[in-house]
């Protein structure tokens, strides 16, 4: 299983985000991503930023964009998100009408898709589409802020997912997103998540430090 670390851009410095995210690049590996929370204050209560801080971000990074939409049908926006750069569209299942569409649409732009749930949701809705996704993130805090405390009860669902995941025969990426730090990192990846979003853990204090603090617990496992 391959670990990729996805550092989201919510807690960055967003007075000088090119210059704050390729910081970060420097000590990621090629093939990590780049989280990046869309919020519309709708389907969650606050409001992030949109298609322009996307669009120049791109000029700045190489990395894969994995962009979390955590807004209300998104299937209205997902042609702009793909063309603004993103790489990976992830769309919440509590917040679209009809799900398959949405993900549908996301294939025709040629970009991945990915579903997500919240903490509350049962893990059951994703089986209808597991032959559509190439990731699932499993939010494992309330979505909405960055800076919250990893809700214990979501490690269950992660084994679960995995092993949903393996019946499956796919490859198919799980994520897991919110309260994630160097010392719970370890619980996650055992229960079998291989794309790690961190915010706080890597743009709070020094960035090279906090990058390699994680990456020394994914090289016990790689
Ligand atoms: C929360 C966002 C997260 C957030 C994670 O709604 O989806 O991606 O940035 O931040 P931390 O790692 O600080 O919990
Ligand atoms: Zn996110």
């Amino acid at each position: 299983m391959k670990l990729r670390l996805s550092p989201s851009i919510l807690s960055a410095d967003f007075s000088r985000l090119g210059e704050h995210v390729r910081e970060a690049e420097q000590f990621l590996a090629k093939d990590d991503f780049l989280h990046i929370d869309v919020m519309d204050g709708v389907f969650v209560p606050s409001i992030s930023f949109g298609f322009p801080i996307i669009e120049s971000l791109r000029k700045h990074t190489s990395l894969t964009f994995d962009v979390h939409l955590m807004i209300t049908e998104p299937i209205r926006y997902v042609e702009r998100f793909a063309k603004a750069g993103a790489d990976i569209i992830t769309i919440h299942a509590e917040a679209c009408e009809d799900i398959s569409a949405t993900l549908r649409r996301i294939k025709e732009l040629g970009v991945k898709c990915a579903i997500s749930i919240n903490p509350g949701t049962e893990v059951n809705v994703l089986k209808e589409y597991i032959n559509d996704v190439d990731m699932i993130l499993l939010m494992t805090v309330e979505p909405g802020f960055g800076g919250q405390k990893y809700i214990d009860a979501v490690t269950d669902k992660i084994k679960a997912v995995r092993r949903m995941i393996e019946e499956s025969g796919k490859d198919i990426m799980l994520e897991v997103d919110g309260g994630i730090y160097a010392d719970n990192l370890s619980t996650v990846i055992e229960a079998g998540a291989d794309v790690i979003v961190c915010g706080s853990a890597v743009f709070n204090g020094n960035v090279e430090a906090n990058i390699k603090s994680l990456k020394e617990v994914f090289a016990k496992y790689n």
